[in-house]
């Protein structure tokens, strides 16, 4: 099994230290920093924006792992892309249809980001398959999204597997299978078994004593 990719959330993070918090995972060993964009429309919370990745983009060696929970992802991509989002990831129901989301994709493609998308556990998986071979990433929501410290949702692991399937047998599908939501040592090697690439952790490492062991054990 490869290397699985560490993306600590920030929304856990202590916003007092911010600088301070980015230079801790990076220590403990995290690849991607996760950033969780809500507009308090599409998703009921309101958390952060363009400005605040502006200023933490920069300065590290963390992949920017932008997911914008928000309506409109088209009208925003260009200006979370210009900010410092080298992945950046929207949500398959802020857009009408599979044509629309397309459009975002070769506009963040265009940008010169690589494209992810992500559904709520209520979607079924099936319905992003259209779009399968033009990803760089896929985000399976194993929480409503919205907050951190959620429950981990088990039936999402079936998507896990349908998603590691689906590459196994489509040549030109390349998209990481990322996992988000309630993500720890025993959900995080579930979600390793069925075939997750990445792991979102928020809570779990966060706000906790010692980053390099929490994250050596999803590592594990
Ligand atoms: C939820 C966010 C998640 C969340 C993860 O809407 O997309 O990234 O911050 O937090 P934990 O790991 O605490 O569930
Ligand atoms: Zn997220």
């Amino acid at each position: 099994m490869a290397k699985t990719i560490i993306a600590p959330s920030i929304l856990s993070a202590d916003f007092l230290k911010l600088g301070e918090e980015l230079e801790r995972i990076e220590k403990a060993g995290a690849d991607w920093v996760h950033f969780d964009v809500m507009d308090g429309h599409f998703v009921p919370n309101i958390s952060f924006g363009i400005p605040v990745l502006k200023s933490i983009a920069h300065g590290h060696n963390l992949i920017n792992d932008v997911h914008i929970m928000i309506s409109d992802p088209k009208f925003y991509a260009p200006k979370f892309i210009a900010a410092g989002a080298d992945y950046l990831t929207f949500h398959f129901e802020a857009c009408k249809d599979v044509r629309e989301c397309l459009e975002v994709i070769d506009l963040i493609h265009a940008l010169g980001a690589k494209a992810g998308i992500s559904f709520k556990p209520r979607t079924d998986v099936k319905k992003i398959v259209p779009l399968l071979r033009f990803l760089d990433l896929v985000l399976v929501m194993s929480v409503e999204p919205g907050f951190g410290g959620q429950q981990f949702m088990k039936d999402s692991v079936s998507k896990i597997v349908f998603l590691k399937d689906y590459k196994n047998n489509n040549p030109d599908a390349h998209y990481l299978i990322e996992v988000d939501g309630g993500i720890n040592e025993t959900t995080g090697q579930i979600c390793r078994i069925a075939g997750a690439d990445v792991l979102v952790a928020g809570s779990y490492i966060f706000g906790q004593e010692d980053y390099e062991f929490r994250i050596s054990e999803l590592k594990k």
